[in-house]
């Protein structure tokens, strides 16, 4: 088999992982693994390179991607997709996997379908916000290096006590990364895109937990309307000064966590599998901890959403 990895979207923790279980089994098996350089755009430029595991070994404990990915909408028009199916038939590629998040995932069907070629799509971002599954590949490093983070901005809060702390996640327009951490960390109030705040009522939670704690941390994603504005506004309005962390694109290119690399080899098995079994197409989705191939388009699935309980409990608004 010519089996070609393609990367699309934002890179997240553990796709170096995944890119070095997949040549593995390659090599082993006498097939050939070809990626995209630079996602779509790559393909369409023929920018193809072989992959080895003498080649991944040495990232497998790096965020990023070896492959470079791209945002360019390539597959939108029909001569470039002409241009790339041509390309897939000189390097008689035999399967393609697509690591992305949400709106790469909506590729693989339209792929199978105009290309002809076997698709699976790997749901990888670090914002777990892709329908259809419990996690995403990367999701984990970056709770993990948010934590991390954060234990530290605690470590001084404990030891300088009197002072209210802010941290932003990284998440595009979801929440779900930013709830997970504050509940992780155990902050007092966190901010989602997805649902609106009182801002008296912010003021009044952080101030209660400066009273009781003698420290106050917010967590917030940067999807929230006010972000940029938020830390200005409670100092100018309400005379609250507050440290700001901003997690950024180090919360995205952090280390792959061993659930990364674990998950990141136990997806590669059953895309390897996949193709040797013949299957046209899939998504490797986990439900309860377990990963299977699904046949669902996740274009017709609702928006994933943050757990409205959670973060109504991490904020304390049953009782308000
Ligand atoms: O890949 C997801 C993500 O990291 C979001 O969390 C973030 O908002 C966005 O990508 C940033 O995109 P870019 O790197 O293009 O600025």
């Amino acid at each position: 088999m010519n089996i070609l990895a393609v990367v699309s979207g934002g890179d997240a923790p553990g796709i170096n992982a995944a890119l070095f279980h997949l040549s593995r089994l390659v090599e082993s098996n006498d097939d050939v693994l070809y990626g995209a350089s630079g996602g779509f755009l790559g393909l369409l430029n023929e920018q193809i390179v072989e992959l080895s595991p003498t080649l991944l070994m040495p990232t497998i404990g790096s965020g990023g991607s070896y492959l470079p990915s791209s945002r360019e909408p390539v597959l939108n028009g029909v001569s470039r997709r002409a241009k790339i199916k041509s390309i897939l038939e000189k390097y008689a590629i035999d399967g393609i996997v697509l690591f992305g998040g949400d709106g790469t995932m909506r590729h693989v069907l339209p792929i199978v379908s105009v290309m002809a070629v076997p698709c699976i799509g790997i749901p990888t971002t670090i914002d777990n916000d892709v329908p259809g599954t419990d996690e995403t590949l990367g999701f984990d490093s970056a709770c993990n290096y948010a934590i991390s983070a954060i234990d530290g901005i605690l470590a001084t809060a404990y030891g300088l006590p009197g002072r209210g702390f802010v941290v932003e996640t990284l998440g595009g327009r979801s929440g779900i990364l930013a709830l997970q951490i504050a509940q992780a960390v155990g902050a007092h109030a966190v901010l989602l895109p997805e649902y609106d705040f009182d801002e008296q009522w912010l003021v009044d939670r952080l101030r209660q937990a400066l009273d009781k704690f003698q420290h106050a941390l917010l967590v917030y994603g940067e999807g929230i309307a006010s972000s940029r504005t938020l830390i200005d506004t409670l100092h100018s309005n309400h005379h609250l000064r507050l440290r700001d962390t901003r997690l950024g694109h180090a919360q995205r290119g952090s280390r792959p966590s061993y659930r990364d690399r674990w998950l990141a080899n136990e997806m590669m098995d059953l895309v390897y599998q996949a193709f040797a079994d013949g299957i046209q197409y899939g998504v490797v989705v986990i439900h309860d901890g377990r990963l299977r191939l699904s046949e669902t388009d996740i274009a017709h699935l609702p928006p994933k959403m943050p757990d409205r309980n959670r973060y109504e409990r991490i904020n304390d608004l049953h009782s308000s």
